[in-house]
């Protein structure tokens, strides 16, 4: 944990505490974009970047919840809620505007063309990503109380995203445009000798009220955290090789308790949250 040298004699990374007092709450302040290079190491990204692999050999991925998809109606197990409003900023979300956006957008893999699984990292075989996240929920803890004017008291379970090459990639959004509670996103990436220029996949992020975009290689052992809402649309380039990440978004606790009063969640959405580094049962959701 202190400076100095680490067991074979690489320089040793600075603590969670360090790196989020010294750099992440600055960074987020200053920015809302914030970016950590080399977050676990060669060694343990490798591990998790073999789990991630196994994962998706083994078909536990599905496609990627549709942005314009219709709702389904009194259904509580797919429901994309907020998500699904989020190609429109002035239409509402009712079930029929939602069809009649899904009708006018492109195919849908033009929308979105990631396969996903979300892990609890109690899962056989998903010890290291269960790490990633308990490595990850150190860092926002060591932020507690100095990440703009949130409470953060939860998180989403762990999305892990491939875009399979072939030029999938995500179309402009706002991952929460409309309170659903998520407040950080954090994206953790695993693509080794990535090149842009080559595989493209890079992320863009539209900050509001800016004139220049910013450009995020999903680089090996990259962190990434960015406000959730309207404050960063964001794309993910066309990705021309197999493109591995993994996000978790955390949560405002007032944000996410009037979000759930509202009634605006799915049933079954009610049941993502987890308390930090506990990887409890839940329902599986499809918002992002
Ligand atoms: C929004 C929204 C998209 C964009 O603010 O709700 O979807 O690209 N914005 O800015
Ligand atoms: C998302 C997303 C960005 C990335 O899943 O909502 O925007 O770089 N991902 O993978
Ligand atoms: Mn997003």
């Amino acid at each position: 944990k202190s400076n100095g040298r680490g067991p074979n004699g690489q320089p040793a990374r600075p603590s969670m505490a360090q790196r989020a007092a010294s750099y992440v709450v600055p960074c987020m302040e200053k920015l809302g974009i914030c970016m950590v290079e080399d977050f676990l190491g060669e060694e343990t990204g490798s591990a998790i970047l073999a789990e991630v692999k196994r994962l998706h050999g083994s078909g536990k991925f599905c496609d990627g919840q549709l942005v314009g998809q219709p709702r389904a109606k009194g259904g509580s197990e797919t429901s994309p809620a907020s998500a699904a409003s989020s190609s429109s900023s002035s239409s509402s979300s009712s079930s029929s505007s939602s069809v009649i956006a899904g009708a006018t957008l492109s195919p849908p893999s033009a929308i979105r063309g990631d396969k996903i699984a979300w892990i609890s990292g109690s899962e056989p075989g998903c010890e290291k990503i269960a790490y990633l996240m308990s490595q990850m929920d150190e860092l926002i803890r060591h932020c507690a109380g100095r990440l703009g004017i949130y409470n953060i008291n939860g998180r989403t379970k762990a999305m892990v995203a491939c875009y399979p090459g072939k030029g999938a990639g995500y179309v402009r959004h706002v991952d929460n445009p409309n309170g659903d509670g998520r407040c950080v996103t954090c994206i953790y990436y695993l693509n080794k000798n990535w090149d842009s220029k080559v595989h493209g996949g890079v992320l863009r992020i539209f900050p509001e009220g800016k004139p220049q975009f910013a450009d995020i290689e999903p680089i090996f052992d990259r962190l990434l955290l960015f406000w959730s809402d309207r404050r960063n649309p964001h794309e993910v380039q066309a990705s021309y090789s197999t493109r591995y990440a993994i996000t978790v978004w955390y949560f405002d606790k007032e944000e996410r308790a009037q979000a759930i009063k509202r009634h605006s969640l799915a049933a079954g959405e009610k049941d993502m949250k987890v308390s930090l580094s506990q990887a409890e049962a839940g329902n599986q959701h499809t918002t992002r």
